[in-house]
């Protein structure tokens, strides 16, 4: 007897880490994976900032989309305790959810979006309003990525093998991805034929949650220590270095995770090109240069220790900053939803701001 024939998915697209159902926030705990695949769910704005801080969701535009539902949780709340005077209340709200990562821009920029829905809410029951804002930032985001997707791909030559730093994925956003939204198009095209995966000490975005993303999606990758990113390049095994953003300042300097800046001098030093694939929101006109982009330092003991494994003696000092700063200059070419930046710089970039959504 045949069996019926099941077309492989092809559209890369089965994975979302956040979502929202039931009035409450279901978090897919990103520091569990890859053993464990567990929801959390979260009723409370505090509650949604503490989760941002503790890196159950991650990544810049997924902490964005967090928050806009973290702030539906403080409208529902707020509005319940005192239906005349919640949109006093509910700036304690938006100051804690703010505070809870300093580097990724789309925090600020989701609670900006989320202030306006607050200040256009009826009086009269506010909660299906800001909802429906939450909701467009969550897909906007993702059409963002499937758009940027598609540029990207575009970009790379048929066959290409492309290293990825930290986790852009599904993971990091409201779906699809940004960096990795091109390795899904890429797959899909046939552009991209291999992907290497940079561990991405110390949290290991890579290996826990990069490799995982893709092996779930059947795209072939190969987990590399960081330290073995410029080697790969000397071999000759990649044309491409692909990367997301936290935040890309005017100029377009980028903050990325902590090692993106190496892999981009390696890039530059071996020929390889260097895509950065970031939405608008992740663009802040508002800071001039990568000098003024805050740099979260993260605690010691993530760098002394792997996991629960001690790895340094004890007592010994650590430094943890969690991001750096790419200069421009290195940066061949910036993936937006608009469209694809080459060589970006100050005037480039405004130009982009400018069209129309
Ligand atoms: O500390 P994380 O895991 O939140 O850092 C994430 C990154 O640096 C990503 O590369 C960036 O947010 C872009 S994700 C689409």
């Amino acid at each position: 007897m045949s069996r019926p024939h099941t077309a492989p998915d092809r559209s890369f697209d089965r994975i979302r880490a956040v979502n929202w159902r039931e009035g409450r926030l279901r978090l897919l705990d990103q520091r569990l994976l890859p053993t464990r695949e567990e929801y959390l769910s979260i009723d409370s704005a505090s509650d949604c900032a503490r989760a941002i801080r503790d890196m159950v969701v991650r990544g810049a535009p997924a902490i964005g989309i967090a928050a806009a539902y973290g702030v539906v949780l403080a409208v529902t709340a707020r509005h319940r305790q005192d239906p005349k005077h919640w949109k006093q209340a509910i700036g304690a709200d938006l100051t804690t959810l703010s505070a809870a990562r300093p580097t990724a821009v789309n925090l600020a920029w989701a609670i900006a979006r989320m202030r306006d829905a607050i200040a256009g809410a009826p009086e009269g029951d506010p909660v299906a309003e800001v909802l429906a804002a939450a909701r467009r930032i969550h897909e906007e985001d993702v059409a963002a990525n499937r758009a940027m997707g598609r540029f990207g791909a575009e970009l790379i030559a048929p066959g290409s093998s492309v290293l990825t730093h930290c986790n852009t994925g599904a993971l990091a956003t409201g779906g699809y991805g940004t960096a990795l939204g091109v390795v899904r198009a890429g797959a899909a095209s046939g552009r991209i034929v291999h992907t290497y995966a940079n561990e991405t000490r110390p949290w290991l975005q890579g290996a826990r949650l990069t490799v995982w993303e893709l092996m779930r999606e059947n795209i072939p990758v190969t987990l590399i220590a960081d330290s073995a990113a410029a080697y790969l390049m000397q071999q000759g095994k990649v044309q491409w270095a692909i990367v997301g953003a936290d935040r890309v300042a005017a100029n377009g300097d980028v903050a990325n995770k902590i090692g993106t800046y190496m892999v981009a001098l390696a890039a530059r030093h071996h020929g390889v090109r260097f895509m950065v694939v970031a939405p608008t929101s992740t663009i802040d006109l508002d800071t001039p240069s990568g000098d003024a982009i805050p740099i979260e330092q993260r605690p010691e003991a993530e760098v002394v220790a792997c996991g629960a494994q001690r790895m340094a003696p004890e007592g010994a000092a650590a430094w943890n900053p969690a991001f750096d700063v790419t200069p421009a200059a290195l940066v061949d070419v910036l993936v937006t939803e608009r469209g694809v930046v080459h060589a970006p710089n100050l005037a480039k970039i405004a130009a982009v701001m400018k069209h129309p959504a």
